[in-house]
C-alpha cells in the first residue's frame, strides 16, 4: 500500500511512523510533512498546501497512492474528503458535512442537545448586545465560544463578566475573522479534561485509549494555553465504567444523530470532556480528527496495524473487525517548544541530539522542524519535537521521555519538567488507600 497522510505535525509524523512498522506499507508521502516525516526511510514529502486537493489528488492518482488519511481540521472542514473521494480515492477524514462538528460549535451544540449528550448549558447569539446581557445575567466565570475554527484560540474562560463581554466584543470585531459570526456562552464547568479519540466507520464506533494533555505553558499547569506541552495514555481518570459510559452516551449517540441526518461519517471522532469531582461527565467539544499531541501517545500503545483499523473505517467493515490490541503500560510525550511560545519564537535554529535522544529508547516525534539547505534539522514553528516514552508504568514511561528530551538541544529550547505528574499522583493515590 502507498498512503497519503495530509499534514505536518507530530501528529501526522507520529500516525507515518506507526503505519511504515508495517511490511504492507511500501511508501508513505506527507503532504507537506516536516523534517521527521522527510528523514525516515519510505516516506517522503510532498511539497503541496494542505488545501491544494487538485494537486493532491493528481498526484495520488498518477502514484498510485491507496488510502488518504488526513490529520488537520481545515482541509476536513473545506470539504478535502468529499473532493479526493469524487475523484475515486479512499479517504479516511470525515466529509465536509461531518466536519461541521468542529468547524462550527453552535452545529455541535445544536447535535448534542438532539442526541442527549451531556453538556454544558449554553446559548448562541449572533448580536453582541445580546450576548452581553446574557452575560451579565448569567455572571461570571463563564465561557465564551467563537464559533468557527481559530487554531484553537477561540476560547475565553472568562473569570469576571469584565472578561467575558471583551471576549464578545472581540470575536463580533472579527478577531476571528467569519469564526466570529456566531458566538456560544456556556457554563464553566470544573473538573478534569480527558481527550476519547474513537474510530468509526459511520455505523460503529470504537475508542482508543484515553489520552490526557497538558494544555498550559508553565508547570504545574499555569499560564498561557497553548496547543499542548505533553499529554499521555491511558488516562487513569477514565475507569472502564468511565469508558462504558462514554461511548453509550456520547460516543453511540453522536454517531446515530450524525446517520440520522444523512451524514456518512467515517474517521476519527474526538471527545474533549470533563469529569467533575463527582464523576458527572460532559462533552466540552468534538473535533473531526486525531489530537495533537494525544497521537503521539496513543499511537506507540497500539498493538493492532492502523491501516487494517483504518481500512475497516473507510470500508465500513468495524463491526466485524476484532478487539484493538493494545501493548498494554503507559506513554507519555514531553514538547520541546521554541522560546517564547506561545508568544514570538525564532525560526531555523539547529537541532541536535536527536539521535542520542533515540538511543535511550525514547521515540522523537517532529512537529514544528523542517530540513534546511545542508540538510540538517531546523526549528520551524512553536511547538518544535514531541519525545515520547513507553513504559510498563507512568514512571517508565515518563523517565524514558525524559531521558531523551535532555539530549536535545537548539536555541532556546523550553519544555516542562512536569509532563504526568498527574497520572504518577493517581497511580500513588491508589496504591495507598
Ligand atoms: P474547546 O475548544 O471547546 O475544547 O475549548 C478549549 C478549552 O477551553 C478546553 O479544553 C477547556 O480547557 C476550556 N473549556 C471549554 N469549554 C469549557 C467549559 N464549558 N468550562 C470550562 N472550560 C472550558
Ligand atoms: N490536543 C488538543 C487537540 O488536538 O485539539
Amino acid at each position: 500500500m502507498k498512503v497519503l497522510v495530509v499534514g505536518n505535525g507530530g501528529r501526522e509524523h507520529a500516525l507515518a511512523w506507526k503505519l511504515l512498522q508495517s511490511k504492507q506499507i511500501e511508501q508513505v508521502v506527507c503532504v507537506p510533512g516536516n523534517g521527521g516525516t522527510a528523514s525516515m526511510e519510505r516516506c517522503q514529502n510532498l511539497p503541496l498546501a494542505v488545501d491544494d486537493f487538485e494537486g493532491m489528488s493528481r498526484y495520488a492518482l498518477e502514484n498510485g497512492i491507496t488510502l488518504v488519511i488526513v490529520g488537520p481540521e481545515v482541509p476536513l472542514a473545506k470539504g478535502i474528503t468529499d473532493y479526493l473521494q469524487d475523484k475515486g480515492l479512499m479517504v479516511f477524514g470525515p466529509v465536509r458535512a461531518g466536519a461541521q462538528i468542529e468547524a462550527s460549535k453552535a452545529w455541535a451544540k445544536a447535535l448534542m442537545q438532539e442526541a442527549g449528550i451531556p453538556t454544558a448549558r449554553a446559548a448562541v447569539f449572533t448580536q453582541a448586545a445580546a450576548a452581553k446581557s446574557y452575560v451579565k445575567s448569567q455572571g461570571a466565570p463563564i465561557v465564551v465560544k467563537a464559533d468557527g475554527l481559530a487554531a484553537g484560540k477561540g476560547v475565553t474562560v472568562a473569570e469576571t463578566v469584565a472578561q467575558a463581554e471583551s471576549a464578545v466584543d472581540a470575536i463580533f470585531q472579527g478577531q476571528f475573522g467569519s469564526a466570529g459570526e456566531f458566538v456560544v456562552i456556556e457554563e464553566c464547568l470544573i473538573g478534569q479534561e480527558v481527550s476519547v479519540l474513537a474510530l468509526t466507520d459511520g455505523l460503529t464506533i470504537r475508542p482508543l485509549l484515553p489520552a490526557q494533555d497538558h494544555k498550559r505553558i508553565g508547570e504545574g499547569d499555569t499560564g498561557e494555553n497553548t496547543g499542548g506541552m505533553g499529554a499521555y495514555s491511558p488516562a487513569p481518570i477514565a475507569t472502564p465504567e468511565l469508558m462504558a459510559r462514554i461511548q453509550r452516551e456520547v460516543l453511540e449517540r453522536a454517531i446515530a444523530t450524525l446517520r440520522a441526518k444523512g451524514i456518512d461519517y467515517r474517521g476519527v471522532l474526538y471527545a474533549g470532556l470533563m469529569i467533575a469531582p463527582d464523576g458527572d461527565l460532559k462533552v466540552l467539544e468534538f473535533n473531526c480528527r486525531f489530537g495533537d499531541p494525544e497521537t503521539q501517545v496513543i499511537l506507540p500503545l497500539l498493538e493492532t496495524p492502523l491501516e487494517d483499523l483504518i481500512l475497516a473505517c473507510v470500508q465500513q467493515r468495524l463491526s466485524e473487525f476484532p478487539p484493538i490490541a493494545w501493548k498494554g503500560g503507559a506513554s507519555a510525550t514531553v514538547v520541546a517548544a521554541s522560546g517564547g511560545y506561545p508568544g514570538e519564537y525564532n525560526k531555523g535554529q539547529v537541532i541536535t541530539g536527536i539521535g542520542e535522544a533515540e538511543a535511550t529508547g525514547a521515540t522523537v516525534f517532529h512537529a514544528g522542524t523542517k530540513l534546511n539547505q545542508q540538510q540538517q534539522v531546523v526549528t520551524d514553528g512553536g511547538r518544535v519535537l514531541n519525545v515520547t516514552g513507553i513504559g510498563e508504568n507512568f514512571e517508565q514511561a515518563i523517565a524514558q521521555a525524559y531521558a531523551g528530551i535532555k539530549h536535545i538541544q537548539f536555541d532556546g529550547i523550553y519544555y516542562r519538567r512536569d509532563i504526568g505528574h498527574r497520572a504518577v499522583s493517581a497511580k500513588q493515590g491508589e496504591q495507598t488507600p
